[in-house]
């Protein structure tokens, strides 16, 4: 089986590396810059320190505080109005994977035209998007690095799913400096989102040597130190780690995509608007409890890279102590412990499971579900 390996061209990581990104920046002679960021890090000064720090490479900017907790088509509408009104040459992203998605709606729809919603799916764009510089600030999502770009469409109540070669950004950051500041909740969330990457990507049917190379590493680094960056998040050892780690999960699964739990979650984030990394984590341990009929062995390795010791295991017994590994883990960062707790509705379950089932992340899922048992899925997380 063929495989095609996709990564931004330059990623810039490590403490107090924000200075060093900076310089490469300079050296791509951009104009002027469109900051796409939250009303968190516009608030709290950090856009405004990037400002100024491209001021000092002679770099023009405008900051777009409006990219939402999972972005919308509106949100991405009117970034673009602004970079058109702007006449802005790249985009810098700013934050965690809601500025970069929606940073990549922007940049996309800048050079192909239309509106994102027209590039839902798969490599249904022609261009390039225009340049885009992802500075990270959580270990997470990975979107600073990956062809994912996930808008949620609201007159639907569907997160779309954009896996296109174009939103690649053309550099990532990811300085740990710009993490400490991460709340305890958000820590954990965005870390069991990477987590959940590295897993699905290890499971899936498109994983290959170097996809696993990258999983299994993601999943001992984030093992060793997610509960030490939740507890105190100045350990910068353990940030950096995390920082490591998600970018090692990122480069799994963008090559070799996710699973159900990506899915699933994606419905939850669209329908409720709930945080993307606490769905993955309360749906991980049910949807690998289901594929592990067909990737016990698989499973185990899992187990194996998270710490777990299974001298003398079966594969089947191996599978069980990644699903607790992951439990364990969940529990120690004070994930809640189902859908109920989220707020989800039994009633919507039919629905939800009718869209996760269109999900172009579900594809590549070990074990192929049908509608009742996604449905069944979702019931065992309640
Ligand atoms: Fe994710």
């Amino acid at each position: 089986m063929s495989s095609t390996f996709f990564i931004p061209p330059v990623n810039i990581m490590g403490i107090g590396c924000l200075d060093e990104a900076m310089d490469a920046i300079g050296k791509y002679r951009f104009r002027k810059a469109l900051i796409v960021t939250d009303m968190g890090l516009a608030k709290a000064g950090v856009a405004s320190m990037i400002a100024e720090k491209l001021a000092m490479q002679d770099i023009d900017s405008v900051i777009f505080d409006g990219a939402k907790p999972n972005p919308s088509i509106a949100n991405v509408e009117r970034g673009l109005g602004l970079l058109k009104e702007s006449r802005c040459d790249f985009v810098v992203s700013l934050g965690g994977g809601s500025p970069h998605d929606c940073a990549k709606g922007i940049a996309l729809c800048a050079t192909n035209g239309g509106q994102i919603r027209d590039y839902e799916g798969v490599d249904q764009s022609e261009k390039p998007q225009l340049p885009l510089i992802a500075i990270n600030t959580t270990a997470g999502t990975a979107s600073e690095m990956t062809r994912f770009c996930i808008i949620t469409d609201e007159s639907r109540h569907v997160k779309m799913a954009i896996v296109d070669r174009n939103v690649t950004p053309l550099l990532s950051v990811n300085d740990p400096a710009l993490m400490v500041a991460m709340p305890k909740s958000l820590t954990a969330a965005t870390g069991m989102d990477a987590l959940t990457h590295a897993i699905e990507a290890y499971v899936s049917t498109a994983a290959n040597p170097i996809t696993d190379a990258c999983a299994l590493k993601a999943m001992t680094l984030i093992s060793q130190n997610l509960r030490l960056a939740v507890r105190d998040g100045s350990d910068m050892a353990a940030r950096e780690n995390m920082a490591y780690a998600q970018f090692l999960a990122g480069m799994a699964f963008n090559n070799a995509s996710l699973g159900y739990v990506h899915a699933m979650a994606h419905q939850l984030g669209g329908f409720y608007d709930l945080p993307h990394g606490v769905c993955n984590a309360v749906l991980l341990p049910h949807v690998q409890s289901f594929n592990a009929v067909v990737c016990a062995a698989r499973l185990t390795d899992v187990a194996h890279a998270m710490g777990a010791d299974i001298r003398g295991f079966s594969p089947e017994e191996g599978a069980q102590a990644a699903i607790a590994a992951i439990r364990s883990l969940a529990r120690d960062v004070e994930i809640p412990a189902g859908l109920r707790e989220l707020g989800v509705r039994l009633n919507d379950i039919p629905t939800l499971a009718t869209n996760a089932l269109k999900d172009a992340c579900g594809v590549t899922n070990p074990r192929a579900a049908d509608q009742r048992q996604i449905e069944e899925i979702f019931r065992s997380a309640f």
